[in-house]
């Protein structure tokens, strides 16, 4: 993929100037952009189709006149949309919405959105209200499906789900948008005096095709089938896969052995192929499940005498439907798995758990549980909040539980489980599943010196005690004793793992 800009006086010279001089003169390679991809399921087709070629009048779109200014007056396109958001110009869904029409209406035939890294944008997730509500839990519940009493999710576009049949691209290098933006905006195409510019203007193209094309079904097939001549066949889609990392204290696990799955995950997914840093989902789930791991590590005798084992779950492809706890699941259904559904005896999941100021919120599900299962939690949530010290461990109010890889245990069958998160009955994470989930701006091209580490400091401190407590409710729950922590060494690998 490659962007190239050019005037669009280009027909009229072709004959006079040999090619190459011409293209030099007349197109400018970009570099530095991340491609919206396409993504193919059983059912549909999403994410952005791309295009061979895209070419697009160029169009600056940084404030609220410029948008007005583009609504009203702007008759020249099709055009290329370069999107700028801002604190004061953010991502809303109105914005979105009248992006959506812009492409519906040929208006906009190709997308390009800036991301510096160092935004002032105060919201923005391009998830839906309701992330993985088609597959989860209660999607066959008519009171509870489609999170109809809570919308976790609050500020989600759902633009991660939709299909955009145009190439839509984010350009992370400031530089090369200057460029963009002093060449071809300002000098060809910006309006004067509230007056469309005068030919000739100055277009993008982008040629980011994707292959693609129906459904996963339809193009695995087609990518058996087309062969070219040397007998090879050609790639049209790659199959999304995820490993699942487990590990287990004390090691094998003995057929009689109890089990506390504790699990959190470690991809995620944003609409720009390169651009998902996931810093608080998943990734503070992930780093808390990791130092929880390493401070129960001295305690596998112990585990062994009371005949229980801690099993840790690193999921991969859970933003695509639970794909990886799906795999798990089925996999346990087919006894094609070590460990049996019996065995487990309770499931703690380390959900999204940097963004609260010091509290951490229990989520059990109370729909349909039957009474033993609703005391095991409670009992559960009790424990939790007995080891928890500055940090607070609350129950939340809600009775479903929110996006989380216990669902797809749950979905087979009732079993103990509380999901730990940042957050009540609505995420504190304002840019879920978005370019923007970096917790810390102003760490990512630090290295890892006592700065970053002086900086670093109050988050790894967090993270250290929501460790602290879950290691020590674990350990009780296994062996009905208090273990002292070491709360420094944990805060030394939560400091190694943030980074
Ligand atoms: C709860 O039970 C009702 C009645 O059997 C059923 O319709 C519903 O789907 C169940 N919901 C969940 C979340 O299990
Ligand atoms: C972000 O960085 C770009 C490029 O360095 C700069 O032009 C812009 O002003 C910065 N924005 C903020 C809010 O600091
Ligand atoms: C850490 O690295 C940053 C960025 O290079 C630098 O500005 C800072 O002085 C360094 N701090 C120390 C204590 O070395
Ligand atoms: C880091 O913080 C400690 C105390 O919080 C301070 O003594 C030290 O000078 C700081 N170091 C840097 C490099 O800022
Ligand atoms: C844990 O200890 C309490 C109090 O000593 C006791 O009542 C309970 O039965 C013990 N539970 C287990 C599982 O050993």
């Amino acid at each position: 993929m490659l962007i190239l800009l050019y005037l669009s006086f280009l027909t009229c010279l072709t004959g006079a100037i040999e090619k190459n001089k011409l293209s030099e003169k007349i197109y400018i390679s970009l570099e530095g952009s991340s491609v919206c991809y396409l993504r193919l399921n059983r059912e549909n087709t999403y994410g952005c189709k791309g295009a061979e070629s895209a070419v697009g009048v160029l169009f600056y779109m940084d404030n609220a006149a410029r948008q007005q200014w583009f609504k009203n007056n702007a008759r020249q396109g099709p055009y290329t949309l370069l999107i700028n958001p801002t604190k004061n110009f953010p991502f809303t869904k109105e914005l979105m919405l009248e992006i959506r029409q812009y492409i519906n209406d040929k208006k906009v035939n190709s997308l390009l959105v800036t991301y510096f890294g160092n935004s002032t944008v105060e919201q923005f997730s391009p998830e839906s209200t309701c992330p993985n509500h088609k597959y989860d839990l209660y999607s066959n519940d008519d009171s509870y499906k489609d999170c109809l009493d809570y919308n976790w999710n609050v500020q989600g576009t759902n633009w991660l789900n939709e299909y955009f049949e145009i190439p839509i691209l984010a350009l992370y290098k400031a530089d090369q948008v200057e460029k963009l933006i002093d060449i071809c905006w300002k000098k060809r195409n910006e309006p004067k005096n509230d007056q469309p510019p005068q030919s000739p203007l100055c277009a993008v193209e982008i040629k980011s095709q994707m292959r693609g094309a129906v459904n996963a079904e339809v193009c695995l097939r087609r990518t058996g089938k087309t062969t070219n001549l040397n007998g090879e066949s050609k790639e049209l889609c790659t199959i999304i896969g995820a490993r699942t990392i487990i590990s287990s204290y004390p090691g094998p696990l003995l057929q009689e052995d109890k089990v506390i799955l504790v699990l959190a995950q470690y991809l995620t997914l944003t609409m720009f192929e390169t651009l998902a840093p996931g810093a608080n989902n998943p990734l503070s789930g992930m780093i808390t499940l990791l130092a929880v791991a390493k401070a129960l590590k001295t305690s596998e005798k112990e585990l062994q005498t009371h005949g229980r084992s801690i099993v840790f779950m690193l999921f991969g492809g859970e933003t695509l439907d639970y794909l990886s706890s799906t795999k798990l699941v089925f996999d346990m259904k087919n006894k094609n798995f070590f460990i049996d559904k019996k065995q487990i005896e309770l499931i703690v999941e380390l959900s999204q758990l940097a963004g609260s100021k010091d509290q951490i919120y229990m989520h059990t599900n109370k729909i349909n549980s039957s009474v033993a299962i609703s005391q095991a939690n409670e009992k559960i949530t009790q424990k939790f909040t007995e080891y928890s010290k500055n940090i607070a461990f609350k129950e939340a109010k809600n009775n479903i539980l929110p996006p989380a890889s216990l669902q797809s245990f749950l979905k087979w069958f009732e079993v103990p489980g509380v999901v730990l998160a940042d957050h009540n009955t609505e995420f504190i994470n304002k840019f879920y599943n978005s370019r923007y989930d970096t917790l810390l701006d102003e760490l990512r091209d630090l290295p890892f010196n006592t700065s970053f580490v002086n900086k670093s400091f109050p988050l790894a401190k967090k993270i250290s005690e929501i460790a602290e407590t879950i290691t020590q409710t674990i350990y009780s729950l296994a062996t009905n004793k208090t273990k002292t922590v070491n709360v420094d060494e944990i805060y030394a690998s939560t400091h190694t793992y943030s980074k």
